[in-house]
């Protein structure tokens, strides 16, 4: 089949979150499988420097009843056919969704221009996918404009509309409706471009069965739970797949030292020289690390209160990475200050360094408020970073606490500081019995949740869809 994918992140190009990471793995899943793929997505400002072909389409359309254009570049040398939207006035900006505070007031108007260029691009161009895979808010209002305004230039083209991150809507206010045309069946198909892809899309799907089940009810549904129950069997949930030809610690060329299943020396070699860059003492204790947006839905709001109580009581040390919310980071610098040699946490998101992280940690912390999916806690279990989650989403789907059969990790339900220190003691408990960790440790480094499998599930899907 053609397949567009709309989205607005991909890995290597543009990453703010697991976003990029599932939708170039899961373009490039497809692709393998035969599809024709092409994906389209804005030309942010900080991809003006990456290199693209001398030709280029020029598109025109109609949007809040004002005449638009831009143009649509292809870059070069990409594993799958990638083409980038450019309009300086709404993509030129720095940053794909804020200023670093805040997010941009028109965001609704902008990605509406993204999805009604890149159907009008399919016009213009001749070239009629068979499905548009769309992913995200970003993305729902080209299901409602395929429906509205494309049935008849695009008759055949169906749409799947993936929920990566069902909290993330993008509410539309009355003026946001008339820019952007939208003048739905039931107010609640309107109130957001989340709202639009679920009402209007052919199929909707998220990213673990575990979510897709929450989100059939509120709170975890944020108010949509009607949207999503209406779908019926037209709404599934697909885990996420691991890229592991990108992460597998023997051949992961961001270490410094490589290290398999069979030989984990290696391993305490990465521990070791982290520890050294980032001023922790040397020692028995073991390292929880984390890598992670700094925002309410990872659960700081009690990670860190439990973390200030538990390292005053114990011998352990945390190393976390990250960019997100300033109230979240003050209390993170002021950690640093209050554990010197026992906390350290690095401002910012290095990819190299996140590589680095998973590889050095006995430990990764995920206590997520909600996890759609949860990619962290799989490039972990890869790793040997035993993981320490709450039981939520996609990350129940994929870890089993020290309790059940099997485990692979430590995990928790409830979302506070009293079961948090529960958990965090747990894994102490376990990292004193080595044993013991290192079974748990080698059952995590065998599972495994590659793309293949995911893609399949998605081919069936496809298939339905099918002209
Ligand atoms: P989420 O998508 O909710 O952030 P996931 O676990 O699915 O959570 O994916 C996280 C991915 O994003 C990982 O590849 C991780 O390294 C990366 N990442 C984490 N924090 C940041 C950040 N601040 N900026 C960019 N990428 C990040
Ligand atoms: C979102 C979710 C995360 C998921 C990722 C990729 O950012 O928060 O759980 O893994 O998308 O689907």
């Amino acid at each position: 089949m053609r397949v567009l994918f709309l989205c607005s992140e991909f890995e290597g190009v543009i990453k703010t979150g697991g976003l990029a990471d599932a939708c170039r793995g899961l373009a490039v899943q497809m692709q393998k499988h035969g599809h024709e793929v092409k994906v389209l997505m804005p030309r942010y400002g900080s991809l003006y420097t990456v290199p693209v072909e001398q030709s280029w389409s020029s598109v025109y359309f109609a949007l809040g009843g004002e005449a638009q254009g831009c143009a649509v570049r292809s870059v070069v040398n990409t594993e799958v056919p990638l083409a980038l939207i450019e309009h300086h006035d709404f993509f030129g900006r720095p940053r794909p969704y804020d200023d670093g505070q805040h997010a941009y007031a028109d965001n609704a108007l902008r990605f509406a221009f993204f999805c009604k260029a890149a159907l009008q691009f399919c016009v213009d161009t001749g070239w009629i996918p068979d499905l548009i895979h769309g992913h995200d808010w970003q993305t729902g209002i080209a299901a409602y404009y395929l429906k509205q305004f494309y049935q008849q230039a695009l008759p055949g083209t169906k749409m799947l509309f993936t929920v990566h991150n069902g909290a993330y809507q993008q509410a539309l206010s009355a003026q946001d409706r008339a820019l952007t045309e939208v003048y739905p069946s039931s107010s609640s198909a309107g109130s957001s471009m989340l709202a639009l892809g679920l009402a209007y899309a052919d199929k909707v799907n998220t990213v673990s069965k575990g979510y897709a089940n929450e989100l059939l009810s509120e709170p975890a549904a944020n108010g949509l739970a009607a949207l999503y129950q209406a779908r019926g069997h037209d709404f599934s949930g697909i885990l996420n797949g691991c890229d592991y030809e990108q992460w597998d610690p023997a051949t992961d060329r961001y270490l410094t030292t490589n290290y398999s299943q069979m030989n984990l020396n290696g391993k305490r070699a990465c521990k070791e020289q982290i520890r050294q860059k980032y001023q922790l003492d040397p020692g028995p204790a073991p390292l929880f690390v984390s890598v992670s947006r700094i925002t309410a839905q990872k659960g700081f709001a009690y990670l860190l209160p439990a973390l200030e109580q538990w390292l005053g009581e114990v011998d352990a040390q945390v190393l976390m990475m990250g960019t997100g919310e300033q109230g979240y980071i003050e209390r993170l610098r002021a950690l640093n200050a209050k554990f010197p040699g026992r906390f350290s946490f690095v401002e910012g998101f290095d990819e190299a360094l996140s590589h680095q992280l998973e590889a050095a940690g006995d430990f990764f912390l995920m206590p997520s408020l909600f996890e759609p999916c949860g990619l962290n806690q799989i490039y972990s279990l890869r790793y040997g970073t035993v993981p320490l989650v709450r039981l939520t989403g996609g990350l129940k789907d994929t870890v089993r606490d020290l309790a059940d059969s099997e485990p692979t990790g430590i995990g928790f339900y409830q979302p506070d500081e009293h079961a948090l220190l529960e958990a965090l003691n747990r894994a102490l408990t376990l990292y004193q019995q080595q044993a013991w960790y290192k079974e748990v440790q080698q059952r995590g480094m065998q599972q495994r949740f590659g793309w293949a499998e995911s893609a399949l599930q998605y081919q069936q899907l496809y298939q339905q869809l099918r002209p």
